[in-house]
């Protein structure tokens, strides 16, 4: 039987320690299915449509994952994609709470779904988006912790709101 997993997120801008999990991920699972949540409460740099765009161009290596984006209830959607297991990554004991709080919420909801986590090579265990952007915003070099289209866009978005 196929599994599908469902790995959810923001993913503004998918970092290397994201692309880590999804390439784990690709051991484990038949499809992986890199989900965007559509309307995040956070404002977001990149819009849906470019961060779609990014991570589209960023997993081609990877034949079995794909890209789509969601709203709602993510049970709701996972279950609508046939997926068995939600993907999350776990970064330090600071990311678990969080984590184990939205688990076991979902498992409430979708006794079904079962959540998988991993955790990315230390080499990205304190990378997360909101550190990158803020690091390129100050002027700072993130080289080696986004892949390099995702560095050339925070580069531009940030060269452009300083010329405002
Ligand atoms: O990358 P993030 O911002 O940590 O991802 C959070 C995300 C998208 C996984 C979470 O906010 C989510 O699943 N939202 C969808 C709405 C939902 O199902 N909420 C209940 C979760 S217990």
């Amino acid at each position: 039987m196929k599994v599908t997993a469902v790995y959810p997120g923001t993913f503004d801008p998918i970092t290397n320690g994201h692309l880590d999990i999804i390439g784990r991920g690709v051991g484990l699972f038949d499809e992986i299915i890199v989900a965007l949540l559509k309307n995040a409460d956070k404002e977001p740099l990149f819009s849906l449509d470019e961060r779609l765009e990014i991570v589209a161009s960023v997993v081609k290596r990877f034949q079995k994952v794909r890209v789509e984006s969601f709203d709602g209830l993510l049970i709701d959607y996972a279950r609508s994609r046939g997926a068995r297991a939600i993907v999350r990554g776990l970064r330090a004991l600071s990311d678990f709470e969080y984590e184990f709080q939205m688990a076991l919420m979902n498992r409430r909801l979708g006794p079904d779904l079962e959540t998988v986590f991993m955790m990315p090579s230390e080499t990205y265990s304190y990378v997360s988006s909101r550190l990158v952007k803020e690091v390129v915003g100050l002027g700072g070099d993130v080289t080696g912790l986004v892949p390099q289209e995702v560095l050339d866009r925070l580069k531009a978005r940030y060269a452009s709101a300083r010329k405002r």
